[in-house]
């Protein structure tokens, strides 16, 4: 099973460290780092920690590439992204005592030709039984029915698809004929694909029977300190694990994406899935980045995490 990222919406996260930041006032940095960032990109970094080889997609800027050439040399990422002629979108992160004010850039609109590449690109590569994860949002100018699109195209051919995303882009996939075979809303998005608040477990599992009830396999829906739901068809649980060592929630989903990965190339049963999707998630708690802490201490965090099972047989 090869393993496929998209990432249509990357970003450099840009982190500036001051002593304390007064707006209106010319500050000196005590540091400062890019860091690759986008959410398949994340979910790959993670899978490589783990010892899972896998290819990134998508559209990256030439004008500051380099974060990224960098991670996936250094994590031995297959990089099949297309070059724009622009920059990929900053995020600013100013750290001081205080915490963390993030500023936003709006992405560089892509061209209709540039989509069209990615697209042949995984249609090029991505056989059946391959696992491609499509992460995240869409950049200006993006068709927003392009996963739907390519939920069909991957299904099509046999793939498994597992979506992670937001807004406009979660909604035309869900909203499609063809569902994709996995999906990971935290509840937010869940929430807002469905247009009303969700609140208490009954509603998540509502919501989510609808969607099993439509063709998908697996819902992993995250709570984030409250751990998460997992439910297939005929089973049901709740796993979580109280993390100890919080240095960044940035990119938690990412990793859980990245062990519910790990665990189908496994093979395995819900529990299982449960347990290391989670250990992932909270593994990267404890690093600053998009990584993941050795495998032994991933093994311990699975053995630890609680699972409480609301539905079906014992694993
Ligand atoms: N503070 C926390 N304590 C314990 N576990 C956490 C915490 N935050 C996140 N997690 C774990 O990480 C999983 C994913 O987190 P979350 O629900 O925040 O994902 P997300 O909103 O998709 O994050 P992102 O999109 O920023 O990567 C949770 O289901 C949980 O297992
Ligand atoms: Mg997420």
């Amino acid at each position: 099973m090869a393993v496929f990222t998209l990432t249509l919406n990357p970003a450099i996260d840009q982190t500036v460290m001051l002593d304390r930041l007064i707006p209106g006032e010319v500050h000196r940095a005590r540091s400062m780092r890019l860091d690759a960032g986008g959410k398949g990109i994340n979910t790959a970094s993670c899978l490589a920690d783990w010892g899972v080889p896998s290819t990134v997609m998508g559209l990256l800027g030439s004008e500051n590439v380099a974060p990224f050439d960098a991670l996936f040399a250094a994590k031995s990422i297959v990089d099949r992204c297309q070059r724009h002629a622009g920059s990929t979108r900053v995020n600013l992160k100013l750290v001081d005592a205080h915490g963390t004010t993030d500023i936003n850039m709006e992405g560089t609109a892509v061209a209709p030709a540039g989509v069209d590449a990615v697209i042949a690109t995984l249609d090029a590569q991505v056989q059946a039984g391959d696992l491609v994860i499509l992460s995240g949002s869409l950049p200006p100018g993006c068709p927003p029915d392009i996963y739907a699109r390519l939920i069909v195209m991957l299904r099509g051919r046999g793939a498994i698809v597992l979506l992670d995303s937001s807004g406009p882009a979660l909604r035309h996939a869900l909203d499609g004929a063809v569902l994709p075979n996995i999906v990971k809303p935290n509840l937010h998005e869940l929430a807002e694909w469905h247009g009303s608040p969700i609140d208490a477990p009954h509603q998540i599992i509502e919501v989510a029977t609808g969607l099993l009830d439509r063709g998908v396999d697996l819902i992993a829906v995250s709570m984030g300190a409250q751990g998460a739901l997992f439910l297939t068809r005929s089973e049901l649980l709740r796993a979580g694990l109280r993390a100890h060592n919080v240095e960044s929630t940035v990119g938690a989903g990412d990793a859980m994406v990245a062990g519910l990965a790990a665990a189908l190339i496994e093979e395995a049963g819900l529990d299982r899935i449960a347990r290391l999707s989670t250990a992932f998630a909270v593994g990267k708690l404890g690093c600053a980045g998009p990584h993941l802490p050795a495998r032994d201490r991933i093994e311990a965090l699975a053995a630890s995490v609680e699972t409480e099972i609301l539905m079906g047989e014992k694993q």
